[in-house]
């Protein structure tokens, strides 16, 4: 097992940013759907647009981030070992198999991670993000937005909050899967993570 460094201090302020402000975006959108009483409704919804003003800010920060630092690549879907991941998921990781792919600073995600991370960045993300700006200024009886228009987003912003919940849910399974039960949040946490590996990675940042 060899320590090497898997995540830049930037990626981790993005991370665990990221998390906070979807998780105030969850809390305060159910509230506003009306299914609890947490912050109140107005407050609900100044939160929920000002959090989500901050989601998009941080958005195109560390798009620009990935670009810069080539960190995209990460991203760039695989089906490379793919069958053998799922497999792994499926059968591997009961029987205590070694995981069929190793990590490094340039290869975070594995072929399963790249597909489910790629569908939501392009799929959920964006549909929260136009829904919603349709959803913020739709102002009736004047906006040229129809009110069909606004049921249609409505209806698919709400979705779109299900399936991140449905995904967050997933994604903190997935991340008791490593060489230990914590090993990938510690890497969240500090950046290094222990892996078997040969390759020497370079501090990036
Ligand atoms: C993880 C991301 C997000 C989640 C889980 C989420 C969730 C929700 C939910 C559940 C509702 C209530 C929908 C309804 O009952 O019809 C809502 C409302 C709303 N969302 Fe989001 N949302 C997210 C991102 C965004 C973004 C990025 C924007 C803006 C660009 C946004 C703007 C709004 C607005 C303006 C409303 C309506 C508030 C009002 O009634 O005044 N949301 N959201």
């Amino acid at each position: 097992m060899e320590k090497i460094k898997l995540y830049t201090r930037f990626e981790r302020f993005w991370h665990w940013t990221q998390m906070a402000l979807v998780l105030l975006l969850i809390l305060t959108g159910f509230e506003i759907h009306g299914n609890f009483s947490l912050f109140g409704f107005e407050n609900a919804v100044r939160l929920h647009n000002s959090s989500a003003w901050s989601f998009m800010g941080l958005a195109v920060i560390s798009i620009l981030f990935m670009l810069f630092s080539h960190q995209y690549v990460n991203f760039i879907p695989t089906t490379k070992k793919l069958k053998e991941q799922v497999q792994y998921y499926l059968l591997g990781i009961f029987r205590k198999d070694p995981h069929p792919t190793t990590k490094s600073f340039y290869n975070k995600l594995n072929p399963l991670q790249r597909l489910i991370y790629g569908g939501l960045l392009i799929l959920i993300f964006p549909v929260q993000i136009i829904t919603g700006l349709v959803y913020m200024y739709y102002h009736y009886p004047e906006n040229p937005v129809d009110v069909a228009g606004l049921q249609t987003a409505a209806l698919t912003h709400t979705l779109g909050a299900f399936l991140v919940v449905a995904f967050i849910l997933v994604h903190m399974y997935m991340t008791t899967t490593g060489h230990s039960l914590t090993s990938n949040v510690k890497a969240m946490i500090t950046g290094f993570e222990k892996e078997e590996h040969k390759e020497k990675i370079e501090e990036k940042a």
